[in-house]
């Protein structure tokens, strides 16, 4: 044991109390959340000059986000063999800049009752977690996302008494983030919660209840329960213990069905179905009793719908054919790091269902069940995925190291961690893994798929393909039970047409490149353009050489009915990976996919999505700024869900487009002239231009013929000071909205918003500080430094993926006008704005 310990865990009793029949109330399962801690960096090979004294901490806890940033903390001299190249570069702020590499030590004391038997549950620990309880190793668990658990066991009690019936047993976590062990921001520590679980020694283990609708339609469901329980550390032999196990189905706090017996099943009348727009939920009751006592207690929340895959109808959400309109999310929440929080997760949701996003991939790895439980509850589907190597790495010190010895127990705990939420629709094993392309990609996926089913027949697997070229052919993608493919729009048909599964999931799709309320002019189409200010074009028209724009992914959802949607990277911005600022780009250290940027802020593009996926709501959504110089000539851009539109200029029309047909892009597509009402004479000039870098070909090259079907734009507007104005007809003809931008004069005043309000969160309050005219137009070029004074300052952001002020200071330089702060929401402070 290193060093003495002092402090007695503060501890949060996050629920379960629980009763037995009779009259005396009594509590037979408590899960606590261990939330203070010490901590101390360990000195390492990379990290020689750490501090190593002891600090209290809070967890969920990230060590690294307060930064500094700096290009020495993750430079790599290394060749990306998935961006195509072919010699070693230097890349700079590929995993954030952020000191995450290194060693780190937690301890806690926490008081435990000596005829009690006590759960530890790491809902994830980064990484390589050596667990010990007074001193002995209780569990090693190598990667950083999953859950795992593990027992006190009642020796390790008994050796700590500080009385006849209490002891105190300290735990020690210690772990290990080597180099080069990600290509993105992993966080660093203990940056998911731990919960002590104390019950009986007979009890039901933590993923102990399976619950199953095989049948969920209107009218009847069948609820099929199967119920664990173990005796201290083994898992028994229930009926010589002649245990009586019960489970009580509930909806809102009714029971509606019980269950008898370890494993049954129960028929609810008229269930009440889940669905992302009836996130319906029910409550699964396990009593465990022996002689009339209450052993344990355990509730399991469940959702009763159906799902099905084929290739006659698609995906089938209770009989009903849709398509994901999703996002992949990375794990990490910006300013906050990897350290979790519910209402940053809630809010991320938030944004994105307001924008029409129905579903997240969590990409590449396990999510953090507050995420999967917001889910349930926000009805959000989601595809989740472990992992982004199998036996054949993408950098030197990645999973594809632990990926043999552990694969089956990480698959196994991740599977019955969720496989009882009703908004998991189905599962990836892996995402862009060499294997593809090896010969023993085939033999691994059906392994992996034999696993997946074994615990959970009801969903299907797919998998993140980015060789599309290879995989259809080489027979990976015909072993893949539900084929994904990530980015290559110009492979689908032939995918379809190869593949006997006979539908395509976009696994991941655009991976379009922007900075918010940056426009480069022209607005042309680019593959890896790079300014002098480290910015893309917030025109959403540059990507990457494997990447496109979002329209081919429209157009392949919208055209084909063997497509079964899409999952967009990426929802929001992350650290590390600022792809086209990734070789020698230093500052640059986060990312430009995000449809919303890094300080929770949405980029142009999410109008975009909005204008395809909200069908409840309307879109009317205009761009650029009008700050310009004179002389300039400007593109107009309008994003909207109306039939058409008409673009004004200090009140001078300049023409209204609608939407070009499916027809007319068509006929684009092969140069020949389209005239019709409202597409203006000039097809060609309806369509950026391509700009001077030949993409290579990886299959997605975007096609500029398709932007006109889903944007509206007006090219050569020569600027003039004063207002842009958009104005929107139904399919009517009749006016229905109006949208307008005006030329902004100097900084004069902040607008402070608290941008999720309406989510009554628990704790953070986020809000959105932008820099305005004395009218209070935003001024889209500020920059201005924002500092908060007063209490409960948490964390900032500005989304500028090249600037390196601190997220951990109360202050933050404005970029294109706007910053985001989270404060604590009872605390009482103010913005000023300095220079
Ligand atoms: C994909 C990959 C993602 C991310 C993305 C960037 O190929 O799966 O993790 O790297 O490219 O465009």
């Amino acid at each position: 044991m290193k060093g003495k310990f002092h402090i007695v865990c503060t501890m949060l009793l996050i629920g379960s109390m629980v009763f037995c029949g009779c009259s005396t109330k009594q509590t037979v399962r408590t899960d606590t959340l261990l939330t203070n801690w010490q901590f101390r960096q360990e000195v390492s090979e990379q990290m020689p000059d750490v501090d190593t004294t002891w600090h209290d901490v809070v967890i969920p806890h990230d060590w690294a986000i307060s930064g500094p940033f700096d290009r020495k903390n993750d430079l790599q001299e290394v060749i990306v063999v998935q961006n195509g190249e072919k010699e070693p570069t230097w890349k700079t702020g590929r995993s954030g800049g952020l000191p995450w590499m290194g060693k780190g030590h937690y301890r806690t004391t926490v008081k435990v009752k000596k005829d009690k038997f006590y759960t530890l549950v790491f809902d994830g620990a980064m990484s390589h977690a050596d667990v010990y309880v007074n001193g002995e190793e209780v569990v090693y668990w190598p990667y950083g996302y999953n859950t795992f658990d593990c027992y006190i066991l009642p020796e390790l009690i008994e050796q700590s008494a500080i009385s006849d019936q209490d002891s105190e047993v300290t735990i020690d976590v210690y772990l290990e983030n080597k180099p080069q062990q990600s290509r993105w921001y992993p966080g660093a520590g203990l940056y998911r919660n731990v919960h002590l679980v104390e019950t009986d020694p007979i009890h039901i283990p933590t993923f102990g209840v399976l619950v199953r609708t095989p049948e969920a339609k209107k009218e009847q469901a069948t609820v099929e329960i199967e119920v664990e329980v173990n005796d201290g550390v083994e898992k028994l032999k229930i009926k010589n213990y002649e245990l009586k196990i019960e489970t009580d189905l509930l909806y809102k706090g009714k029971v509606v069905a019980t269950i008898e017996g370890p494993e049954g099943e129960a028929e609810v009348k008229e269930p009440k179905l889940w669905s992302p727009e009836t996130p319906n939920l029910y409550i699964a009751r396990t009593r465990v009793s022996k002689d009339g006592v209450v052993l344990d207690e355990k509730e399991t929340r469940f959702g009763i719908r159906s799902i099905s895959y084929t290739a006659e109808k698609g995906f089938q959400l209770n009989g009903e054919t849709r398509k994901f309109k999703g996002v992949c999310l990375h794990h990490d929440l910006g300013p906050l790091g990897a350290a979790v929080h519910k209402d940053a997760l809630k809010h991320q949701l938030t944004m994105l269902q307001k924008m029409g996003c129905d579903a997240i991939r969590t990409s590449h790895n396990m999510p953090d069940p507050q995420l999967v439980e917001l889910c349930d509850e926000m009805g959000m589907m989601m595809m989740i995925e472990p992992f982004d190597v199998w036996n054949w790495g993408k950098t030197e010190n990645d999973y594809s190291k632990e990926f043999n010895e552990w694969w089956r127990r990480d698959i196994t705990n991740m599977v019955k961690h969720y496989r009882n939420h009703p908004c998991v629709m189905l599962w990836s094993s892996g995402n862009e893994v060499w294997n593809q392309v090896l010969p023993d990609g085939i033999e691994i996926v059906t392994q992996l798929q034999a696993l997946f089913h074994e615990l959970d027949p009801t969903r299907p697997v797919t998998n993140g393909m980015d060789q599309a070229m290879h995989v259809i052919h080489n027979g990976f993608g015909a072993a893949v039970e539900l084929p994904g493919f990530n980015y290559r729009t110009s492979r689908y048909i032939e995918g379809y047409e190869n593949l006997p599964q006979k539908m395509i999931l976009g696994s991941e799709t655009a991976s379009t490149v922007s900075s918010r309320g940056v426009y480069k002019l022209p607005a042309e189409l680019k593959d890896n353009a790079v300014y002098a200010d480290y910015q893309s074009s917030g025109y959403d028209v540059e990507y990457c050489p494997w990447s496109g724009l979002p329209e081919q992914d429209f157009q392949l959802q919208d055209d084909y009915n063997w497509t079964l949607g899409q999952f967009v990277w990426t929802g929001f911005d992350y650290l590390g990976e600022p792809s086209p600022y990734d070789t020698d780009a230093w500052p640059s250290h986060s990312s430009y996919f995000g449809i919303i940027d890094l300080a929770s802020l949405p980029k142009d593009r999410y109008w975009l999505y909005k204008s395809q996926w909200d069908k409840q709501g309307q879109t009317l959504h205009v761009l650029p700024h009008w700050n310009w110089n004179e002389g300039d000539t400007v593109p107009v851009f309008c994003y909207t869900s109306y039939a058409s539109a008409e673009l004004f200029v200090n009140g001078k029309s300049y023409g209204k487009l609608r939407h070009a047909t499916k027809e007319e892009t068509e006929l684009m597509a092969k140069g020949l002239p389209v005239t019709g009402d409202g597409l203006r004479d000039a097809n060609v000039s309806q369509m950026p231009k391509v700009g001077d870098f030949v993409p290579p070909v990886w299959g997605s090259a975007p096609r500029p013929e398709l932007l006109p079907r889903y944007r509206l734009m007006w090219f050569d507007v020569p600027y003039e000071a004063g207002e842009i104005e958009v104005v929107a007809y139904d399919a009517e003809g009749k006016e229905a909205a109006r949208e307008k931008i005006r030329t902004a004069g100097e900084p004069d005043h902040l607008e402070v918003v608290w941008a999720n309000e309406d989510e009554n969160p628990e704790e953070l309050k986020y809000m959105t500080v932008s820099v305005v005219d004395k009218d209070g137009n935003l001024c889209p070029k500020a920059d201005n430094l924002i500092v908060y004074e007063g209490e409960g300052f948490v964390a900032a952001a500005n989304g500028d993926a090249a600037c390196l002020d601190s997220f951990v200071e109360p202050q933050m330089h404005a970029f294109a006008g706007q910053c985001t702060f989270i404060i604590r929401k009872h605390s009482q402070g103010s913005f000023r704005m300095i220079n």
